[in-house]
């Protein structure tokens, strides 16, 4: 059975800024936010409390976050902390929601964070304590749940591990990311069978797919039918992480919501205006969506 509602997690903002080479100005992201949040959006990752130097694009978080949170009362707008310093910045700022970012691989935890799994995973331990004692919502990303451009395939029983470690730590919820896009319905299905036996249920999952190969959606809907009904897509299908080679944009928003609305699926948002709000940041971006209903539907 599928749900009747699915509550849609955007990061356009994030992830699919996070890799534009170009800086980005604070005031079109300010508005990039606004519109996402006008075209029906309710959780807006915003930005990162990264160190600016890995992440240059989002260095002007303290400028952004401020003028989102008071511009868009209501709107949840959660934000990436790799460690207590980023969790120090983001409170002070009055940020309600974050996010920390495991990795199921040793590769990767290296090249994103500069540390072996286990470091990373000793890093974020007092960043969940400290934010749920301040009464947070903290959801933790776990990365190369299925392929990594390093070691290939990612073994079930490693993401399980790692995703376990996460959720004993005080997570509320985990999102399954496909950094890389190589999953296919059939691996997500024995992923998320195994988290269920593990006792990870899918009320507390989130899926979080790249669209590299044209698998997301297809994914996508192998996770609503294992009960999963928060999926993290990015506005116009921008997107890529600047430590995985060969990581593209995200599911696209729009192809997304085109899916659901036509499977009678509840979201909320306005395909109009999220369609028009792609399509000025593509302007912006100078390059057209990578997403065929943005494409479709705004003949660009
Ligand atoms: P490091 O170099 O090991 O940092 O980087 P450190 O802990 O050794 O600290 C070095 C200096 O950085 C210190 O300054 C710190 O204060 C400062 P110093 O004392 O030398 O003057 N520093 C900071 N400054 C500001 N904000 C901070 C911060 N932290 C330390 N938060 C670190 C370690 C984790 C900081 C670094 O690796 C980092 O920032 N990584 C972030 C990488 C990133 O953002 N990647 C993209 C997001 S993940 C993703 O896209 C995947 C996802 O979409 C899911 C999927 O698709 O799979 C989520
Ligand atoms: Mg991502």
């Amino acid at each position: 059975a599928l749900p009747a509602r699915v509550r849609i997690h955007e990061v356009g903002a994030r992830d699919g800024l996070q890799n534009e080479q170009a800086q980005v100005p604070t005031e079109v992201k300010a508005e990039f936010v606004t519109r996402l949040a006008a075209a029906g959006l309710t959780t807006i990752e915003a930005t990162s409390f990264v160190h600016p130097k890995w992440v240059p694009q989002l260095a002007d978080a303290e400028e952004l976050f401020p003028r989102v949170r008071d511009a868009l009362p209501g709107i949840r707008l959660p934000v990436l902390v790799p460690n207590e310093r980023g969790l120090d910045r983001a409170l002070a700022l009055g940020a309600r929601e974050v996010a920390v970012f495991a990795s199921a691989t040793e590769s990767f935890a290296k090249a994103n964070l500069n540390r072996t799994v286990d470091e990373a995973l000793a890093m974020f331990a007092p960043v969940v304590t400290r934010a749920v004692e301040h009464g947070l919502t903290v959801r933790g990303y776990l990365s190369m749940c299925f392929g990594d451009p390093w070691e290939g395939a990612v073994p079930v029983e490693q993401v399980v591990a790692v995703c376990r470690r996460l959720a004993e730590m005080g997570c509320d919820e985990l999102s399954l990311g496909d950094t890389i896009g190589t999953a296919t319905p059939g691996h997500v299905s024995a992923l998320l069978t195994a988290l269920d036996e593990a006792g990870i249920g899918s009320r507390r999952l989130a899926v979080h797919f790249h669209d590299t190969y044209g698998q997301a959606l297809a994914n996508t809907l192998t996770a609503l039918r294992h009960g999963v009904t928060t999926v993290d897509a990015s506005a116009g299908g921008l997107g890529g992480c600047p430590y995985a080679k060969s990581a593209t944009g995200n599911l696209a928003t729009e192809d997304l919501v085109w899916m659901l609305n036509g499977l009678g699926i509840e979201t909320g948002v306005d395909l109009g205006l999220l369609t028009a709000t792609s399509a000025w940041m593509a302007g912006h971006l100078g390059r057209p969506s990578p997403s065929r209903t943005v494409r479709a539907l705004t003949g660009a």
